[in-house]
């Protein structure tokens, strides 16, 4: 079968993608070897969240402190790294990832960095792990398998903090969102989850054109 071109489907141009590169601020030496290793070495090396999105997932975390974030899809390790930039002194940051291979290689990168001591790496369905975890999150990356988005979010949302926010990744699906009809089993969940989340009055919620788009959401007060 023939590998999908993900390439073809990217809806920011180009030139525009390398503008934003030039003018954010470059990644540290560790992220550039995981960005560099992941592109050379893994077979879906597009799943990793890459430089703008990672400047943009470590701003945002430093600016909201976070004492415990959780993410969901580890894949080897970049996105959780950015995040953990933000994270406060005695903070912790949880990721889950089904995949031991992905498990192992993002832990190893993990030692490699100055929050070691506060990433903790679950292995296993995320269906099954964030009922286990007691904390009240401040900070969600949603970045799993795209038919468990809005059940993850429902999972989540109550264990938000007050200021909490989840960011789901891949809310526009490389465009396939927008095709008449929509076909597929992500493009399809994640079409779903947009117009959930959009009604539900629990939340507010702002899509940011960033890569393939990344939904900020925000829980109400009193919700
Ligand atoms: C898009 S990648 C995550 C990319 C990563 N956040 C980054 O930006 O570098 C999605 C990951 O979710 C994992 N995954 C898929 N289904 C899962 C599930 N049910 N529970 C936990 N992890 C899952 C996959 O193994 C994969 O590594």
């Amino acid at each position: 079968m023939l590998k999908p071109n993900f390439e073809n489907m990217d809806l920011i141009s180009p030139i525009v993608e390398q503008y934003a590169e030039w003018m954010t601020n470059e990644e540290n030496d560790l992220l550039s070897e995981i960005n560099k290793q992941t592109n050379e070495t893994h077979a879906h090396p597009h799943m990793l969240s890459g430089h703008v999105q990672g400047r943009f997932l470590s701003m945002f975390s430093q600016l909201l402190q976070p004492k415990y974030i959780l993410e969901i899809g580890t894949f080897t390790g970049y996105s959780a790294l950015c995040l953990a930039e933000g994270l406060a002194k005695d903070g912790e940051l949880h990721t889950i990832d089904i995949r031991h291979e992905d498990v192992e290689l993002s832990k190893s990168y993990f030692q490699k960095s100055p929050y070691a001591s506060q990433i903790i790496a679950h292995e296993g369905n995320a269906l099954d792990i964030i009922p286990l975890l007691g904390h009240r999150w401040d900070l969600v990356f949603i970045d799993a398998d795209k038919v468990n988005y809005t059940n993850y979010y429902n999972l989540v949302l109550d264990r938000l903090s007050e200021n909490g926010c989840i960011l789901a990744d891949n809310v526009l699906f490389h465009g396939q969102i927008f095709d008449n009809p929509v076909k597929g089993k992500s493009p399809l969940a994640i079409k779903d989850f947009n117009e959930y989340v959009k009604n539900d009055p629990r939340t507010s919620q702002v899509l940011l054109t960033i890569r393939d788009g990344l939904l900020l959401i925000k829980k109400e007060k009193n919700a």
